[in-house]
Formats: structure tokens, C-alpha cells, sequence
């Protein structure tokens, strides 16, 4: 039932703020300020190396899960997606925790690549929305995501919960591994908790985004720009973009524009700028300046602290609350979704069933 939404893929992004709070619900134990994972049978203390794998949306979700899992627990992190992982012959080694991400649970790849992983002896955890599916059956550790059935084919709501569980994941390894102290994890937690908030202050954005995606409904290519977590939200935008709107679009690194990507730009390509503020900020800005030099359309998504440095002149900007950069994919996923999404709509496609895509790829 799509309720009073339009389409599936709307009311799935729409109800984040109560899923994401309900999956946060399941991992922290706000009494004590903690993050807790379900009962698990190994030590997290051993683990020493992290592989995430995963397809699609899902994947983006294991690039930004390296950066917090590097940076708090200070375990060094591969992510690949599934189909290439299987075939290449990876290195197995003891102490390693593999970490399959799947909203379905049922993707022939990722399933592939959790029984390969399994079969070599790692220790196996899984971020899966389906509880019944095959991957929360076989994995050592399940790390339910609590977004409830996902219709649209466009994944929205279980990115967001499959993040909200990787920031959990991320902080249990680090204290496991020494990494965080007790004030550390308390001050996390309160930015966690704040999540749900900072989402629906997001989707106050809906009707100003809606306003600019017929702009850029006329577009023939679309780039995505960002970095750190960033890049990985640039790479869902393009392909939510892609898979719903048929613009071709391609997310970046922004470092990576000046090696090549940045012939393309002409004033008939509109860029998202992908930046809060914060370390990468000016660093990101320089490459978004370069690009407007070059007649590029500008789209800077940021806060208020980034709009008011580097907002003008852009075509348009869309402003998202001052949050942790822990939180910030959470929040920033929104408005890229919306603007896939009515992007979408302006176009006239069929926003919940995309041609010739499915919603679960059992098939490899
Ligand atoms: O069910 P899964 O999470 O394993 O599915 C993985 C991908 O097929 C999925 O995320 C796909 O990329 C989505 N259609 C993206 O919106």
C-alpha cells in the first residue's frame, strides 16, 4: 500500500526517519550510552582485516563502512563488489571478518561470495533487511536492518539502514579493538540518535528539489562529485539516477575530474556537488570551481557553513542540517534520492519498476 504517496520508491524514502530510528533502536542501548551488537560466537578482538562485499546500493554502503571502520577502529578494510571478489581468487586469511551488505539477501552474487568466504574458514557477519533470506541463514553474525519490505527498485530506505548498522558494526570494532573510549562512544551515540531528526529536516527539501529536478530532467548527462563518504553517495546518486530517469550519469571522486572526466563539462551538464563542511571541504569547493570555469552547472549540496563559502554563483544550492560527519551519508542520501526521484517523474518513466531491471538479481 503506497498510502498517499505516488509511488513506492516516495513513501520508502519518506519513511527513513522511522526505520532508521527503529534499526538504531535494535544496536543502541541508550541507558548506557553504548552500541551493542547481537550475541555473536568469535571475538571481535581478533578480527584484524575487514571485507565488505556487496552489489549495487549496497555496495556504496561498504565503501563508506572502510572509511568509519578504518578511521575508528583502525582494522584496514577492503571492499569489492560481489562479482568481481568471487572470481578473482581473494586472499583468505585468519582473522578476518567478512561482512556481506544485501537487502534482499538473496543477490546470486553476494551469496556466491559469502559461501566462498565461508568455505575458506573467514568468520562471516551480514547486514540483511530480509531476516528468512538465504544470506541471514548462513552468515556467523546477523546484523538485522529493520527498513521493512523495500518495494521500489531503487533502494532508499535500506541504504540508510544498512549505514545506520555499519556505524554500529564500525564502533563495536573499535572499542573491541581498543580504539574508543567510553566518552568517545557516548558522544557517538548522541549524534546516532540525532539521525532520524536530521533526516526529516532533509526531506523539508522535497518541494525545492522537486522545483530544480525539471532543469535537470532536460539533461542528456548528469556528474556527481564528492569525497571520503561523499564519493560513495556521488556513486548512488548516478546510479539511482541512472536506473530510474535513464540520464546517463557518473559519480566521482572530485580529485579524479582533472584526470579526465572533466572534458566532458559543457554549460549542458549539470554537476552535484556533494560537500558538508568540514576537512575535505575547500579541497572539494577548488574542484567545483574548476568545473564552473569550464561553463558547468552546479548543484552544491551542503550545509549552511559550506552554502554561505562556496554557494554562489551555483545554479542552485540545497541546504542540510550541521551534523557529524558520522551521520552525514544518512543525511545527504536523502536529497540525492529525491532528486533521482523526481527527476524521474518529470520524465515520465516508471519510477517503482524500472526497465529491464529487477528488484532482487538472483540470477548472476
Ligand atoms: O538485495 P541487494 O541489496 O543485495 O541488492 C543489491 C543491488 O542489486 C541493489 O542495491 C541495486 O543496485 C538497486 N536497484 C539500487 O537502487
Amino acid at each position: 500500500d503506497k498510502g498517499n504517496h505516488r509511488h513506492f520508491m516516495q513513501k520508502e524514502i519518506f519513511e527513513q526517519p522511522v526505520v532508521v530510528a527503529q534499526t538504531l533502536q535494535s544496536y543502541i542501548r541508550s541507558v548506557e550510552q553504548k552500541v551493542s551488537l547481537p550475541q555473536m560466537d568469535f571475538e571481535l578482538s581478533s578480527i584484524d582485516r575487514v571485507t565488505i562485499i556487496a552489489c549495487g546500493t549496497a555496495s556504496y554502503v561498504g565503501m563508506i563502512g572502510k572509511y568509519w571502520i578504518e578511521q575508528l577502529a583502525r582494522v584496514p578494510v577492503e571492499v569489492d563488489v560481489a562479482s568481481e571478489y568471487r572470481y578473482r581468487d581473494p586472499v583468505l586469511a585468519p582473522g578476518m571478518l567478512g561482512v556481506v551488505v544485501s537487502q534482499s539477501g538473496e543477490t546470486a552474487d553476494t551469496l556466491a561470495a559469502l559461501r566462498h568466504m565461508k568455505a575458506g574458514g573467514v568468520t562471516t557477519a551480514g547486514i540483511i533487511n530480509v531476516p528468512t533470506s538465504s544470506m541471514a541463514r548462513e552468515v556467523d553474525l546477523l546484523l538485522p536492518t529493520h527498513a521493512g519490505p523495500e518495494i521500489g527498485v531503487a533502494s532508499t530506505k535500506a541504504f540508510t539502514c544498512q549505514l545506520a548498522v555499519m556505524a554500529a558494526l564500525a564502533v563495536n570494532l573499535a572499542r573491541a579493538k581498543g580504539k574508543l573510549t567510553a566518552q568517545e562512544e557516548s558522544e557517538i551515540v548522541r549524534h546516532l540518535i540525532e539521525a532520524p531528526a536530521a533526516i526529516n529536516e532533509a526531506l523539508g527539501h522535497d518541494a525545492e528539489i522537486e522545483a530544480m529536478a525539471h532543469t535537470i530532467a532536460q539533461a542528456r548527462d548528469v556528474l556527481y562529485l564528492g569525497r571520503g563518504p561523499d564519493y560513495a553517495l556521488a556513486l548512488e546518486g548516478a546510479l539511482k539516477l541512472k536506473e530510474i530517469s535513464y540520464i546517463h550519469a557518473e559519480g566521482y571522486a572530485a580529485g579524479e575530474m582533472k584526470h579526465g572526466p572533466i572534458a566532458l563539462i559543457d554549460e549542458a551538464v549539470p554537476i552535484i556537488v556533494i560537500a558538508p563542511s568540514g576537512p575535505l571541504f575547500e579541497k572539494t569547493v577548488s574542484n567545483m570551481q574548476e568545473v564552473r570555469a569550464r561553463g558547468g552547472k552546479v548543484v552544491l549540496i551542503s550545509d549552511a557553513q559550506g552554502l554561505a563559502e562556496a554557494g554562489e554563483g551555483c545554479l542552485a544550492t540545497i541546504e542540510m542540517p550541521k551534523v557529524h560527519p558520522l551521520i552525514a551519508p544518512l543525511v545527504y542520501a536523502v536529497p540525492v534520492q529525491l532528486l533521482a526521484y523526481h527527476v524521474a517523474v518529470a520524465k515520465g518513466t516508471d519510477v517503482d519498476q524500472p526497465r529491464n531491471l529487477a528488484k532482487s538479481v538472483t540470477v548472476e
